[in-house]
């Protein structure tokens, strides 16, 4: 039991004496009890009522969340399966974090959810909990949230949109929005064509349908087994979204009667298939980010390497864009996560308990892939391995990050002189400058765009290629910051590089003309400068200001991790392990 276990049952669901959380609320004939009853009862709700079960439904809703615009409706069938199972539905709100309308990027708020929610969580008669998410930061929030309380809890995600439509093409967000903007800018489409563009990629409820960090994240909840099976591909408006919102409602009462809670299922095992599926799929780089910080919320450290390792004996299987072909509307008529699961069961730990309450062996049973063109064959993978590479060196001594599959071949192993930008504003400023002494071996390298250094990390680490090398045809070149890259990125892009400009790492001595060396079957980047060097450069370097001097932003810039590390606050990792981890005190 942790300390707040101890001091009052914080914890649900049910208490060290075995009575329900809620029961301790609504059963005692005390002052307390009269008033849980009295108020819960003005609501409309019965006697009877408030002898069940009370299943919290996190309905994270918002207008300023386009990928949640559909979630009153679903929290109705949710509702439905929790009254038909017995339990008592109660609602809660909590933030919603959508990708295009936050600044000065998602990833600032997705800590800020996980503490919502757990603190909701912990903090009202709840014996278990339906968690409502979609766009990108909103489903890895709400998993550490869940792994902190550890009562019984299932993922409900929104689903993805249907495929945009347009002359017979199939079009997808956000993979399409930069072509049309693109083609717009080069005078190829009239403003008319671009209106009728931007109707047609979004023209439904729900996330972006490519195989970005949103349907990467509903993946890794299925394959967790913190969703329920078939739930990640169901596309947001059909019907069966519907069904499988009521199923999830009857489930998580019968998880709260069996007492199956979140740490039985995200065991270490768990998690090895989510990143198996993660890297089957060609998912986002995101995705290592959420996972880390999801296990440590567990208590387990998760290295870079395990990461690398999956990847190396994962074969790539599933034909979706970014990397491929189809989206998610195609996935599921393919059969979804089940069917690629069944694919992978050879590189799976079928033992693992899931929400059903039966094993991921179980689920499997009768999972199949109805399009092969979409689902490949391990036998036949799109690719013998995942995407993702650990890179190690001076230059990134805690890790850094390179999607393997999108590289040019030339550029795999590489030395070039770098070419080095301050920070975003810098590199906005000069990136396209004629005067700038840059060739097409050049390296780019982005600094201040890490976890405290612009802040948050955005997803900047597609440095553009300079305008005036552009012209000449050159379409790719390596490229390194301590950014993160979107799901859609393309291009030999180093990123997560650890620990970051802004706290010091090697990547804030970098100097125009240095030169750098880049060895992807090596797994190694180098900055060919001396020790002693650097270590001048160091005694002249200067931490850059904290963008905050207030506010969450202040608590952010202080308490955040490195992306090695997950990018949580430390003081949310259990405490183990942040003493292992950070040392005591
Ligand atoms: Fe929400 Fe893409 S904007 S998933
Ligand atoms: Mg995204």
């Amino acid at each position: 039991a942790t300390k707040e276990d101890e001091q009052g049952g914080r914890n649900g669901a049910v208490q060290a004496d075995g009575r329900l959380k809620s029961e301790k609320y609504f059963q005692e004939k005390d002052l307390w009890g009269f008033i849980h009853r009295s108020f819960t009862k003005s609501m409309g709700y019965t006697e009877e009522d408030l002898r069940k079960p009370v299943i919290g439904i996190c309905n994270t809703f918002s207008e300023l969340n386009k990928c949640h615009s559909h979630f009153n409706e679903l929290v109705d069938y949710v509702k439905r399966g929790v009254w038909q199972a017995g339990g008592v539905p109660m609602e809660f709100p909590t933030i919603s974090i959508g990708e295009p309308y936050i600044k000065p990027t998602s990833m600032l708020l997705r800590n800020l959810m996980a503490m919502d929610t757990e603190e909701m969580m912990r903090a009202h008669p709840i014996d278990g909990v339906v968690l409502l998410g979609g766009c990108d930061k909103t489903v890895p929030a709400q998993l550490m949230a869940a792994a902190s309380v550890n009562i019984p809890a299932i993922v409900l995600t929104g689903g993805p949109m249907l495929n945009g439509r347009k002359n017979g093409r199939s079009l997808g967000a956000c993979t399409d929005c930069y072509g049309f903007t693109l083609e717009h800018k080069a005078g190829n489409i009239t403003d008319e064509e671009l209106a009728s563009a931007e109707n047609s990629v979004c023209r439904s409820d729900g996330h972006c349908q490519v195989m970005g960090t949103a349907s990467t994240m509903a993946s890794i909840a299925e394959a967790l087994g913190m969703a329920l099976p078939g739930c990640a591909a169901i596309p947001a408006p059909d019907s069966r979204r519907r069904h499988m919102a009521e199923r999830t409602g009857k489930m998580i009462v019968e998880l709260v009667r069996r007492d199956i809670r979140p740490r039985e299922i995200m065991t270490e095992a768990a998690l090895e298939n989510a990143i198996t599926v993660t890297m089957a799929s060609g998912g986002s780089t995101n995705a290592i980010i959420h996972l880390v910080a999801l296990s440590q919320r567990l208590g387990r450290k998760l290295p870079l390497e395990v990461f690398d390792a999956i990847s190396s004996r994962t074969p790539f299987i599933l034909n979706l864009r970014p990397s491929g072909k189809y989206q998610m509307e195609e996935y599921f008529e393919a059969g979804g996560v089940p069917a690629l699961m069944k694919e992978l069961e050879s590189h799976l730990h079928l033992d693992c308990l899931t929400v059903t309450g039966g094993t991921v062996r179980d689920n499997l049973r009768g999972a199949e892939t109805l399009d092969r063109d979409v689902i490949r064959t391990a036998a036949e993978p799109l690719g013998s391995q995942g995407g993702v590479v650990v890179l190690r060196g001076n230059l990134a001594p805690n890790g850094s990050l390179i999607k393997q599959t999108a590289v040019s071949e030339h550029l795999k192993r590489h030395t070039g002189r770098a070419v080095v930008f301050e920070s975003p504003a810098d590199m906005e400023a000069r990136i396209d400058d004629p005067e700038l002494d840059v060739d097409e071996n050049s390296v780019l390298v982005l600094k201040n765009a890490g976890p405290k250094g612009a802040p948050a990390m955005p997803e900047i680490g597609q440095i553009p290629i300079p305008k005036k090398l552009l012209v000449q045809g050159v379409r790719d070149m390596v490229r390194i910051s301590d950014a993160r890259i979107s799901g859609t990125s393309y291009g030999a892009l180093i990123v997560h590089a650890a620990p970051e400009a802004a706290v010091g790492g090697n990547l804030a001595l970098v100097q125009d003309g240095d030169e750098i060396e880049l060895d992807i079957a090596a797994r190694r980047l180098e900055l060919k400068v001396s020790d002693a060097e650097l270590a001048e450069r160091r005694k002249r370097w200067q931490a850059p200001q904290s963008h905050y001097d207030r506010g969450y932003g202040l608590l952010f810039h202080e308490r955040v991790l490195q992306a090695d590390l997950g990018c949580d606050f430390d003081f949310l990792l259990p405490k183990e392990l942040r003493e292992e981890l950070l040392g005591a005190g």
